[in-house]
């Protein structure tokens, strides 16, 4: 068995994402879920772009443990420099360096030679080796980057110590059986390639990054980088999960391991899905809503004959358990902690009794209560009783065709109890007005809001994401309930909230 190396890029490439920019305690909270994925390796950020990335980088290198942690630096020494500061905390660390390769981007963007591309990197993966003893070099643009010359490229970085040598698509413009012939050209025309690991890095312009990738494996990579639900840069990067539920899957194909403990998968990408505000497709492989959602008639009656008719993946490989009317109005506090800890939540005290008492709450609306509606509440919980500024008491609404629209809302705003009505569009605008006058922000703008409902049912709980804008700076929100006017309010307070608190604490 061979074993390929997972190298993760949501916290750098993933961020990438238009609109997916996450604040440090949030990158901490995901490098820690992928160190328990089982990656081995994280990239952090890049830590010369901003102070805050460069904060994040440090942080994690300080408190992730089990994963090496790597920081981006363009082939710069003050890049350099700062990658190193950042990572040398960590127990495993790692630079990335990297430059352009090809004709197109040296001409038009760097405006140097080959010549001076060459002897650049070569110098500044000698620097990284002077810092790091784990040094991976990414010949930028490689799928349309002269074959010779990128050779000549992989062999100097290896010659001054670059341990992984990575491939990237940068553009996503390979096609699979193309770049399983690159790969295995590198392999056969550089003659110190053994001295390093050859690793891929695909974006998906063309849809293929996920199968370019598994093509390099079967051509001798040994590790692959990829965004955890595919996220990145442009259409995205290659998706962690399919790869690696590819190779487990296919043993007969792909006679290669990986560290991912896969029942990890499907509470890492919600994570990331909640932290970044971008919503899975429905029908993304692994991950998607539908991707072990069976419709058609003939299908459902194999499967009830034989699993393996219709199903190549168990859904608890990835960690997605049968939905379960587990709780209801009955249930007490213990069997409610019992299940959470079946979950996989370990709760404070604190944090138990308030989502105890939205549990009874919800219990009251809502006959059968399935374990997505328990991590709903719980992944709202996050923020703890002492910390909580803004707390909703009360809230009446109007709406129709032919009457006001308004909202009057009640809130604990520091232990004081405020009241405002406002009128609106409708329902959700003349809340949203509310809120803000109490809690002077009306100056944020209301950028995304999306709200889908958690289980079936017209009494399901809704669940509202929100992002706000501060001046450039991103906060995400979520609330749930079943009358979803109630979910967009403490969706929106749960963001003011992380405001509040992120702004007292600066002081
Ligand atoms: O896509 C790319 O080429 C990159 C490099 C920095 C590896 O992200
Ligand atoms: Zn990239």
């Amino acid at each position: 068995m061979r074993r390929i190396r997972i190298f993760d890029t949501t916290l750098r490439d993933g961020e990438q994402s238009p609109g997916a920019s996450m604040n440090v305690e949030e990158k901490i909270q995901l490098a820690r879920q992928l160190s328990r994925l089982g990656v081995d390796v994280i990239e952090a950020g890049f830590a010369f772009s901003s102070k805050s990335d460069f904060e994040a980088i440090k942080a994690i290198a300080s408190e992730v443990e089990g994963s090496i942690i790597c920081s981006l630096a363009r082939a710069k020494e003050d890049d350099i420099n700062r990658a190193w500061e950042s990572i040398r905390n960590a127990s495993k660390r790692r630079i990335h360096t990297f430059h352009s390769t090809s004709d197109i981007h040296l001409k038009h963007q760097f405006r140097v030679t080959r010549e001076e591309a060459l002897q650049r990197s070569v110098d500044m993966v000698g620097m990284a080796r002077s810092l790091a003893e784990d040094v991976e070099f990414s010949p930028m643009d490689a799928t349309r980057t002269d074959l010779n010359y990128l050779c000549e490229v992989v062999e100097a970085v290896i010659e001054a110590g670059a341990s992984t040598v990575n491939i990237p698509d940068t553009v996503g413009y390979a096609i699979p059986g193309e770049f399983g012939t690159l790969i295995k050209a590198l392999f056969k025309k550089v003659p110190n390639i053994d001295q390093a690991t050859i690793s891929v890095h695909c974006h998906n312009d063309l849809g293929l990054a996920v199968a370019n990738s598994l093509s390099a494996i079967l051509n001798g990579a040994g590790q692959v980088e990829c965004t955890i639900n595919g996220i990145g840069e442009r259409a995205g990067n290659c998706s962690l999960e399919e790869v690696a539920m590819s190779l487990r899957t296919r043993k007969d194909i792909f006679p290669a391991d990986t560290g991912i403990k896969t029942e990890e998968i499907i509470r890492t990408s919600r994570l990331v899905t909640k932290i970044t505000g971008m919503y899975v497709q429905p029908n993304k492989a692994i991950v998607g809503a539908n991707a072990f959602a069976h419709e058609s008639g003939i299908h459902q009656d194999g499967l009830l004959k034989e699993k393996s008719t219709y199903e190549i993946i168990k859904p608890s490989d990835i960690g997605l358990h049968k939905t379960q009317f587990v709780l209801g109005r009955h249930s007490g506090r213990h069997a409610f902690k019992t299940r959470l800890g079946e979950l996989g939540f370990n709760l404070s005290e604190d944090e138990l009794n308030k989502a105890f008492d939205r549990f009874k709450n919800l219990a009251d609306h809502k006959k059968e209560i399935f374990d997505e509606d328990i991590e709903a509440l719980v992944s709202e919980e996050s923020i703890s009783v002492s910390d909580e500024i803004y707390r909703l008491i009360d809230i009446r609404i109007t709406s129709g065709i032919s009457s006001e629209r308004s909202a009057f809302v009640k809130l604990k705003i520091d232990g004081e109890v405020v009241e405002k009505k406002e009128l609106g569009d409708g329902p959700v605008d003349a809340a949203y007005r509310a809120v803000a006058s109490m809690t002077g922000t009306e100056y944020l703008k209301l950028m995304k809001f999306e709200i889908k409902s958690i289980t079936g049912g017209t009494d399901a709980l809704g669940e509202v994401m929100i992002t706000l804008e501060d001046d450039g700076d991103v906060i995400r929100g979520t609330g749930s309930d079943t009358d979803i006017i109630i979910a967009a309010v403490r969706a929106q307070l749960n963001a003011l909230n992380k405001l509040e608190i992120r702004k007292r604490k600066a002081l």
